[in-house]
């Protein structure tokens, strides 16, 4: 998974050249001594490859096919795209938030990038700051909106994200909060053998007889294609149904327009941290309500986040 990369290309757009390019390297590594670097990191691998190939008349077609560089790892699966939704001032939780997801596991055969998303930063001094995390951790989203969840933002963020990201789409898009904290391998998992098309998935609401009219807003995921009608239905404006609480409102969209209809229902493995905190479970695919540092820590904890740490005569290690 990968935090870093904002702009980062398409594996999507670049798999044909990357098959391209693996058949070229598998067919030739004998040639080249078996050296694992061509292709992996641009002109040096092709460097590379000319000291080891020696002059055979293979170099230049090696040379040829690798001046742009395959991604080095296997064709992802599938694509997420997870949008935190903060605010500019939560700088110590969008620390943690950020922290909690760089320090898990790497989901496998999977294109995972993380998100800070908020609305316009209206005061001079936060935009300073936040133009500093954008800059050093580029993993900031600013969306043309104003500030105030149950305001529009969620519509902000859905119906922003497939032009903003029209060049390098997702499989899908999830919303989330930065008081869950979310383990997207076990997330990507559920998703790995899902449909790309129609789906919501989340922690299902049962409400009115209906076994899930709505993902809690803890964390959902749609696909693509259901991001992008959201982004055009002009209904959902005339309705003036962008206001409210925003995962009921997103289930309303959805079910009046008949989308979204591979829905899957995450509880057990999705909840609420109880007050007492004693309700973790190893299958989490997400736990919500962690509103205070002791809350993550509890949550760090339990799911043995810190339990690596290298002993060290630097930090006497809890
Ligand atoms: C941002 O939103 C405002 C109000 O809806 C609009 O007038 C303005 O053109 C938008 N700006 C951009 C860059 O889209
Ligand atoms: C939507 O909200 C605007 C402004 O509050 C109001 O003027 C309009 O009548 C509303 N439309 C509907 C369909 O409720
Ligand atoms: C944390 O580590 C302990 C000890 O190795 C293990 O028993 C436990 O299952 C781990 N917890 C999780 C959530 O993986």
């Amino acid at each position: 998974m990968s935090m870093k990369a904002p702009a980062s290309n398409s594996y999507v757009l670049l798999a044909p050249l990357g098959v391209l390019v693996l058949v070229v390297v598998v067919f030739l590594l004998p040639s080249l001594n078996g050296s694992q670097r061509v292709g992996s990191d641009g002109l040096g691998g092709v460097m590379c490859a000319r000291r080891t190939a020696g002059a055979d008349g293979y170099t230049a077609a090696v040379a040829v096919a690798v001046v742009d560089p395959p991604p080095p790892r296997e064709e992802p699966e599938l694509s997420l795209l997870v949008g935190v939704l903060t605010m500019p001032k939560r700088y110590e939780r969008r620390d943690i938030v950020r922290l909690a997801y760089a320090l898990q596991p790497p989901a496998v055969r999977a294109r995972v990038d993380v998100r800070f998303v908020f609305c316009r930063v209206s005061d001079p001094v936060d935009a300073q700051l936040v133009a500093l995390e954008a800059m050093r951790h580029g993993d900031i989203v600013v969306l043309n909106c104003t500030e105030n969840m149950n305001d529009g933002k969620t519509y902000a963020y859905l119906s922003s994200i497939p032009r903003l990201f029209a060049s390098a789409p997702y499989d899908y898009v999830m919303k989330t909060d930065d008081d869950t904290y979310l383990r997207v391998a076990r997330l990507v998992d559920e998703l790995r053998h899902k449909p790309r098309d129609d789906v919501y998935l989340g922690y299902g609401y049962a409400m009115g007889g209906q076994p899930m009219p709505f993902m809690h807003g803890m964390g959902y995921v749609v696909s693509w294609d259901v991001a992008t009608w959201v982004s055009t239905a002009e209904e959902i404006l005339a309705r003036n149904d962008t206001e409210g609480p925003e995962d009921l409102m997103v289930g309303k969209w959805l079910n009046l327009a008949g989308r979204g209809r591979n829905r899957y229902d995450l509880k057990p493995r999705m909840y609420d941290l109880s007050w007492d905190m004693d309700n973790f479970r190893p299958d989490t695919v997400a736990v919500h309500m962690l509103k205070d540092n002791r809350r993550w820590a509890a949550t760090f904890i339990y799911f043995n986040v810190t339990a690596g740490i290298d002993p060290s005569k630097l930090h006497h290690s809890p």
